[in-house]
């Protein structure tokens, strides 16, 4: 059994640039105080492949800051890699998505996570310590990421916390992780998995795809886009040939040895420089991702995306699971589950983010 909850007050020095897409709590405060319970240790069952043995044993050389045993484990082929982004503001959806990802997972001692720090915004030593301290056990290497890269890419959009330069991270992953690591499942702050990460980071990418997603073609594609894109010829033709269809950017399986080997971060980033002379498309991150991949994905089953939980953009409404089943959960949208769980105006799924949820709550603290 668990000793009692090792407490960590987590002291957050600066505003996250998310801050104003919270509407149910106030947030005027510089500073906030979070404490988080520490989580169980998940143990791998007995028929999951070794990460130790197709490596030699005591390559390392100590002058990291990470975990003794990351470097075992980060290049081997058995390992399932996860990458996040890790920000003051959703650190409390990405406990639960971590928890969520290991509750559910055969082998829990196999997943490596990798995760993308804001080096201007965030404090990564402070969200370091905050996480080795709820999962003592965790594999895991947070990455600095620096803004700048993107800033001055960044046009506004019709929700500016989608502005937040660490939202683009995903873009960079085949330059942040170490280049051994040849696939990762990327995943949002705001969701959690209920079946096993693995089956997910399995995804086959065919002859060529670099990413895998689950695709929504009855979606309206043309709407991602401005009029002024579809009108000049040059530029829609970029979907001449292509059955292009809506993917959401939250939950994703890429090839990060093609990605590296197309440069597809350039060709994100071209896109980017041109949205900012003339504007081709609206909402943040996205296009850019739809611009270069749509229409070239390995499809996922819809069940890997239940998205939308959070309500749409403008009024945050409560939404209802998509028919069919259910693998992942996503609050992507305006609202937010531990937003709307303390504000007591849950929507009825909330109740299956909140079992995740490790925030340690100020009159349970003896439990
Ligand atoms: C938020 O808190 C500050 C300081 O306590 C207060 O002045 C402000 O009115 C509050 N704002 C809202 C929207 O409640
Ligand atoms: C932030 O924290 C410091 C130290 O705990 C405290 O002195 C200060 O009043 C806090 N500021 C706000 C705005 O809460
Ligand atoms: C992070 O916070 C710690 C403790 O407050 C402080 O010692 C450290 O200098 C901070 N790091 C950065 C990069 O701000
Ligand atoms: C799709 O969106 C475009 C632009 O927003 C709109 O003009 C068009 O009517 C929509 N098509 C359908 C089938 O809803």
């Amino acid at each position: 059994m668990p000793k009692s909850p090792l407490l960590l007050v987590f002291a957050f020095l600066f505003l996250s640039c998310l801050y104003h897409i919270s509407t149910a709590t106030n947030v005027t405060a510089t500073n906030l105080s979070q404490q988080f319970k520490e989580a169980p240790q998940f143990y791998n069952s007995p028929d999951c492949p070794s990460t130790t043995n197709d490596l030699e044993e005591g390559e390392d050389d100590g002058d990291d800051d990470s975990n003794n045993n990351n470097n075992n484990v980060v290049c081997s082929e058995s390992a399932v890699h996860v990458a996040m982004t890790l920000d003051t503001q959703y650190l409390r959806g990405s406990m639960a998505a971590i928890l969520s990802v290991l509750q559910h997972t055969s082998c829990p001692e196999n997943v490596f996570f990798h995760f993308v720090a804001s080096a201007s915004s965030a404090n990564a030593s402070l969200l370091r310590a905050t996480l080795s301290s709820s999962f003592p056990y965790l594999k895991f290497q947070v990455y600095r990421f620096d803004d700048s890269h993107v800033s001055g890419l960044i046009s506004t959009s019709i929700r500016s916390a989608l502005d937040c330069p660490l939202n683009y991270a995903r873009s960079y992953l085949a330059n942040l992780l170490p280049l051994c690591v040849r696939q990762v499942v990327y995943l949002d702050s705001d969701l959690i998995l209920v079946d096993d990460i693995a089956k997910l980071s399995a995804t086959p990418l065919g002859d060529s795809s670099v990413l895998a997603a689950p695709e929504y073609c009855n979606a309206n594609f043309t709407s991602y886009f401005t009029p002024t894109f579809w009108s000049n010829p040059s530029l829609s033709l970029t979907f001449a040939n292509r059955k292009a269809c809506y993917f959401n950017t939250g939950v994703m399986v890429i090839d990060l040895d093609r990605w590296r080997a197309g440069d597809y971060t350039k060709q994100i980033e071209d896109w980017m420089e041109l949205q900012k002379r003339m504007r081709i498309y609206e909402l943040g991150s996205l296009p850019p991702f739809m611009l270069v991949f749509a229409g070239k994905i390995a499809s996922v089953n819809h069940r890997w995306n239940q998205h939308g939980l959070g309500g749409d953009n403008f009024r945050g409404l409560c939404r209802d699971l998509h028919p069919g089943p259910v693998s992942l959960l996503h609050w992507s949208g305006k609202g937010k589950p531990w937003a709307r769980l303390d504000a007591n105006r849950p929507c009825p799924l909330d109740a299956l983010w909140a079992p995740y949820d490790l925030l340690q709550t100020p009159f349970a603290l003896d439990s």
